[in-house]
């Protein structure tokens, strides 16, 4: 079973002035689909604080998936493509441009997402846009190719399957 940390970015999410919609659809999202959702935070869009978190998420919890939602936009706040950025070994930047060309279809505004994903040691890192809306829409064209990538990643299948062949 993978182990899944959350992040949520959103200064009004932090405060506690707007509830984490997104936050909690990835973790029932993913939960039904038999990761264990190990760790669920709400952060403040400071580029720090999320790194922090990414790095203790990945180098003491171990978590093999990192997921955050919001701070992708233009917002002079929106800094989370920065702070993953900042933390990864290797990016992966396949699984972004996925989410923005099936988005891209679905609405014009998916340009404005900078989201970008990375790995860090052996933790696969995917930023999501900050809709409930958008987290749904992502996580349903991915996931199934993401699997395959954290089998791959964490050694537990050295085979690249082709879905298609
Ligand atoms: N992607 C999908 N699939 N569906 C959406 O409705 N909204 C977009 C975009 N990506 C959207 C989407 C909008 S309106 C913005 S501004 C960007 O994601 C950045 O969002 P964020 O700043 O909340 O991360």
């Amino acid at each position: 079973m993978f182990k899944v940390g959350i992040i949520t970015a959103s200064d009004k999410g932090s405060r506690g002035d707007r509830e984490d919609l997104s936050g909690a659809l990835i973790r029932d999202f993913m939960e039904n689909r038999g990761y264990q959702v190990v760790s669920y935070r709400i952060l403040p869009d400071e580029k720090d604080l999320l790194a922090k978190e990414m790095i203790r998420l990945s180098d003491e919890v171990m978590v093999d998936l990192i997921l955050t939602t919001g701070g992708t936009g233009f917002s002079m706040r929106d800094v989370t493509p920065e702070a993953t950025i900042s933390v990864c070994d290797r990016m992966a930047p396949g699984i972004s441009e996925a989410i923005r060309g099936l988005s891209l279809q679905i609405t014009p505004r998916a340009m404005l997402s900078r989201a970008v994903s990375g790995i860090r040691k052996s933790s696969l890192i995917i930023n999501l846009p900050g809709s409930p809306k958008a987290v749904k829409e992502s996580l349903d064209f991915i996931m199934d190719s993401v699997h395959h990538g954290l089998e791959i990643m964490t050694g537990r299948d050295g085979e690249c399957a082709r879905s298609g062949d």
